[in-house]
């Protein structure tokens, strides 16, 4: 027989507790942040057809919804609105009676202990469904700061934007978010809004920045839920080069000096290693975000036989968390909750 060292891997691997015991990351329902996508209308629950299991809510179908995400000890949920009407600039977005400000408003009077989280970007509300204001659309800018002046038409302006993230940060804290989430990928985004909700009273409320945010072709199915893909063009001038680790860093270091309280890692599963990298070189929560293409990947092949939905999705989560996330946004939270409780 050749030389075999005394260590023997597989005494620890024996029975399940052993197993159980010497488990290094564990999954708990306190580690998800389940997306919520809110529409128009009452009485609608409608399935996402790119996205199985997850639907479009109307505001008085909430309540319930929200206390059967308490009742599963779920601690967060992040909400997107799609709005009754698009323009350039995206008005509904800062609107008192905006579909997102109605639906913190429902869940709040609801289930005040649920964290609500709402998303900050513009795409879901501007016609050219653009993350910032438009240089050249109509009323897209109404006025373009000198910073801008030598840019072509049709760039996404950055300093004139942030004046409405400011805007509609505010109006979600205003409704009782208690985090609000900037994911457009603007540079000093953080900065704006920080600033805006200090200015408006707001010092109490979070940011939870989606500040390290690639380029990614795993938000095809989100893109159809929140009917947001841009009209023209991509989000490349503003996300990352999936190709960048080190400039994450960078990202992520900016937006943490800008005032972020917790830093996002987005999309979460294909970048194990940006997550891993951010969660060593900064003492600040980090998120992860499952996105809306690594779950339907999943249910597609599990619908064709071809994997365990259950198992797939424990593991992806299992190793989210293994590679530093202290919470992740995922659409199975739900269900990852009930087989977490399940299991025991
Ligand atoms: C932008 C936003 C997107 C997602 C979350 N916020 C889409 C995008 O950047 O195109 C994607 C989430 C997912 O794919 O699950 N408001």
């Amino acid at each position: 027989m050749s030389h075999f060292p005394a260590y023997r891997p597989r005494r620890l691997r024996m029975s399940e507790n052993l197993r159980r015991m010497v488990r290094e990351t564990t999954l708990s329902p306190a580690d998800f942040i389940y997306p919520l996508f809110v529409v128009h209308g009452r009485k609608v629950k409608r399935e996402i057809p790119s996205m199985p299991g997850n639907y479009h809510w109307s505001v008085d179908m909430l309540p319930r919804e929200a206390e059967e995400i308490a009742h599963l000890s779920i601690p967060a949920v992040i909400l997107f609105g799609l709005p009754a009407s698009k323009d350039p600039v995206g008005l509904e977005n800062f609107a008192d009676d905006g579909i997102v400000q109605q639906a913190v408003r429902a869940i709040k009077d609801a289930v005040p202990e649920l964290t609500v989280i709402t998303d900050v970007c513009l795409c879901e509300y501007t016609d050219h469904g653009h993350c910032g204001l438009i240089k050249g659309e109509r009323g897209g800018s109404p006025r373009v700061l000198p910073s801008s002046q030598g840019l072509p038409e049709g760039t996404i302006l950055n300093d004139e934007t942030l004046e409405v993230l400011g805007k509609v940060a505010i109006s979600h804290a205003r409704a009782g978010a208690d985090l609000v989430a900037p994911s457009g990928m603007m540079d000093g985004m953080v900065a704006a809004i920080r600033q805006a909700l200090d200015e408006a009273g707001f010092a109490h409320v979070g940011i939870l920045s989606y500040a390290a945010k690639y380029a990614s072709a795993f938000y095809g199915p989100f893109r159809d839920a929140a009917q947001s893909p841009p009209r023209f063009g991509d989000r490349r001038s503003h996300q990352m080069d999936p190709a960048n680790a080190r400039e994450a860093l960078r990202e992520v270091a900016l937006d943490i000096e800008e005032g972020a309280d917790i830093v996002m890692v987005k999309p979460a599963l294909p970048y194990l290693d940006v997550i891993r990298m951010v969660r060593e070189a900064f003492a600040y929560p980090v998120a992860a975000y499952n996105v809306s293409g690594e779950y339907a990947m999943v249910k597609a092949a599990a619908r064709m036989g071809w994997m365990d939905e259950r198992s797939v999705a424990l593991e992806s989560l299992t190793a989210i968390k293994r590679a530093g996330a202290d919470m992740i946004l995922t659409y199975w939270a739900k269900d990852a909750a009930r087989w977490l409780r399940a299991e025991g």
